[in-house]
């Protein structure tokens, strides 16, 4: 299958889920948007009353806020893939519980797995939480980890940021720097990248994604 018809598929397992109770309540499942080869995969936490209602990711105020913040760093909306760890809207945006964390992850992991971005950019706690577990993200905002074969960048939650002052300033100076991280990753992506001559590189791409979960503890664990 390829990488469009599993995403495809995935969409639609989503809209039909009754793996945990948030099914009840939702209008819309929310299950992320974005380019099937993405470089950057944005994670947040969970859709809010707008993503409910139009089935779309960071379309609130925070949305727009995140549209800013990625524009400032050279980003463009559409070049990324943005989604949450769970896919329908908690009540009342109240935090999403354990077991719904676990009921939807299966999803996030397969579509990380088919997109196998170099890069994951975590947006607040909950999505930490998946990659840095006991991290904290007032300690661990704005910095990045190598993760298996991938990056990770944890970064506050920008709805975080409209609801608390003190945050802002913090989350604008760690989009400000994400140019400075993005360039760093790409340059060690490209270092390990194996070299390969033209004529193979169709017959090396794997038929699966052999990177290790995301659940698995990081064997080299880098803090730039
Ligand atoms: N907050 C999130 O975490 N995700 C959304 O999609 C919208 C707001």
């Amino acid at each position: 299958m390829s990488a469009t018809d599993t995403l495809f598929q995935i969409t639609s397992e989503v809209s039909v889920c009754t793996r945990c109770t948030l099914h009840k309540t939702r209008n819309k499942s929310v299950p992320g948007v974005g380019p099937e080869n993405a470089e950057i995969m944005l994670i947040g936490e969970g859709p809010g009353y707008n993503e409910n209602e139009q089935g779309l990711p960071f379309v609130g105020q925070a949305g727009q806020f995140l549209t800013e913040l990625l524009a400032q760093a050279g980003l463009k909306r559409e070049d990324v893939w943005i989604g949450n760890v769970v896919k329908c809207r908690p009540p009342n945006n109240r935090d999403p519980l354990p077991e719904e964390l676990s009921a939807c992850d299966a999803f996030l992991e397969r579509q990380i797995a088919t997109i196998n971005p170099k890069i994951i950019i975590t947006l607040g706690r909950f999505s930490m939480g998946k990659f840095m577990p006991g991290a904290k993200i007032s300690i661990v905002h704005g910095q990045m980890r190598k993760i298996g074969s991938r990056f990770v960048i944890a970064m506050f939650h920008p709805a975080a940021a409209l609801h608390q002052p003190n945050i802002k300033p913090a989350i604008l100076a760690d989009f400000a720097k994400l140019p400075q991280l993005l360039d760093v990753a790409r340059k060690e992506i490209a270092k390990s990248a194996p070299v390969v001559a033209p004529a193979q590189v169709a017959e090396q791409k794997p038929a699966y994604d052999p990177t290790p979960k995301t659940d698995e503890k990081p064997t080299q664990l880098k803090l730039f």
